[in-house]
């Protein structure tokens, strides 16, 4: 079974929805698609309300996820790790403990534009408007994700 680890900085407003998306195209019978947060401010909540919503309104269901910690050990857990911007990429690299954890990282807007090192923008300080152009954009990286899982 692949395991996939959806990772931003709070795991409650992108990484779960990123979660929930990719969940929707692929067979959870033979991928695990997980999420945590770099950050520990909201561990043991459920993803944002706004998320939920916007999720909600594409059929998706997030509101079973609960908030968790990033740590090294979900390198030895994952296959696959994908981060929301070049920060959460910063983090996530600093806890590496060789080259093969560091090779499990990847911006994941660079599955859709490789190279470009694009950052799915944080919109926990914005309006209703900035959820779902980040659905957007991660439904469009997951259609990526899902036919590479195939
Ligand atoms: P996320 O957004 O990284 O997409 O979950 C954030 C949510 C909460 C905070 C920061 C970012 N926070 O500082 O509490």
């Amino acid at each position: 079974m692949k395991r996939v680890l959806m990772v931003c900085l709070g795991n409650i407003c992108r990484s779960p929805l990123a979660e929930g998306i990719l969940r929707s195209k692929i067979d959870t019978n033979e991928v695990l698609v997980e999420s945590a947060g770099t950050g520990g401010w909201h561990i043991g909540e459920l993803p944002d309300q706004r998320s939920i919503e916007v999720a909600q309104i594409h059929q998706i269901d997030i509101s079973y996820q609960r908030c968790r910690k990033f740590t090294y050990a979900d390198f030895e857990n994952y296959d696959l790790i994908y981060v929301m911007d070049s920060s959460n990429l910063k983090d996530v690299l600093r806890l590496a403990r060789n080259k093969q954890d560091e090779q499990k990282v990847h911006l994941i807007l660079n599955e859709m534009d490789p190279n470009q090192n694009m950052d799915v923008p944080d919109p926990y300080y914005g309006g209703d408007s900035g959820f779902e152009n980040v659905f957007q954009m991660l439904d469009e990286a997951c259609e990526v994700i899902s036919y590479k899982l195939k």
